[in-house]
């Protein structure tokens, strides 16, 4: 823990931190010491979770209402940060069900802006003071509906796609300024977000948010991805390595096909 604190502290950005697996990643930094930087669209969400991790753990903490699919907004908050976080994790994502001819582009562009320019913007700017300073931490969410296309959420998942393999990159490149990079490919996770979307029934492998957090931070500087949980790698060595590309696609199909 201390170790943890002393190479990725001592604040910590979580981007889309009022509920679900973000708020689990703060709690998970909050344990660990680290003061946190908490950036979300409600504002009273965070506070209020800020204020029982404050009492309960003993630590600081700023929240920041910003909307990710406003780049402007973004790049202001980036501005006007001045505290140095020593780790970022980015979870925000928007990830409508439907088939990409019911999309509209306004969705289209929400995507691509919240899920791809909202963690280029955000490990841009915080891995050049990152840089400086010779240690940090990077963790982009990603998912194993990214692992191959993914029918009825077939852009998400081709931005989780890009979340892996930028993480990769960076991994590599930036391992040499002593900044640790991961992608954390989840499987379902059980969030407000998963809750109001899922079938009745749970995908097989679906996880706790706290746990995913855990497992995610855990595994932070011991390689480029990640993917908690047994049943889930199984599923990602499955559907990558064993399946022929056609078959894998069409099981996620049967996965995908129910969400609403
Ligand atoms: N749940 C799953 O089954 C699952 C599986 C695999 C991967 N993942 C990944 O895990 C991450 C979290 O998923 P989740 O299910 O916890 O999502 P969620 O329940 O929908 O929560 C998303 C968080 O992001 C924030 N957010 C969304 N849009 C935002 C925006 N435009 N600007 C700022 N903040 C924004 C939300 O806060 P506000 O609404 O207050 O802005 C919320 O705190 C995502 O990256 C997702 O791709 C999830």
């Amino acid at each position: 823990m201390d170790d943890f604190k002393t190479k990725y502290g001592p604040w910590a950005l979580v981007a889309g931190a009022s509920e679900g697996l973000g708020a689990a990643f703060a709690e998970a930094l909050a344990r660990r010491g680290l003061n946190l930087i908490l950036i979300a669209r409600r504002l009273s969400k965070l506070e209020a979770l800020a204020a029982e991790w404050q009492a309960k753990y003993r630590i600081e903490t700023r929240s920041y209402p910003v909307d990710l699919a406003d780049i402007e907004a973004t790049r202001q908050f980036l501005a006007q940060l001045d505290s140095v976080p020593g780790l970022l994790v980015y979870n925000a994502a928007f990830a409508p069900i439907g088939y990409f001819k019911d999309l509209s582009e306004s969705d289209l562009q929400k995507i691509a802006t919240v899920n791809v320019m909202g963690p280029l913007l955000l490990a841009k700017a915080l891995s050049a003071k990152m840089i400086e300073r010779g240690k940090g931490g990077i963790v982009l969410m990603s998912s194993l509906s990214g692992s191959q296309g993914s029918a009825k959420i077939a852009t998400y998942a081709a931005t989780k796609a890009f979340n892996t393999i930028l993480a990769e990159g960076l991994w590599h490149e930036l391992r040499g300024n002593g900044i640790d990079v991961i992608a954390s490919c989840a499987g379902a996770i059980r969030t407000p977000g998963y809750e109001k979307a899922k079938d009745v029934r749970e995908a097989p492998g679906t996880m706790d948010a706290a746990s995913v957090a855990e497992k995610t931070l855990n595994a932070l500087g011991k390689g480029p991805v990640v993917v908690p949980g047994r049943m889930n790698q199984f599923f990602r060595f499955l559907m990558g390595r064993i399946l022929p590309r056609k078959l894998a696609i069409s099981i996620m199909e049967k996965n995908t096909k129910n969400l609403s």
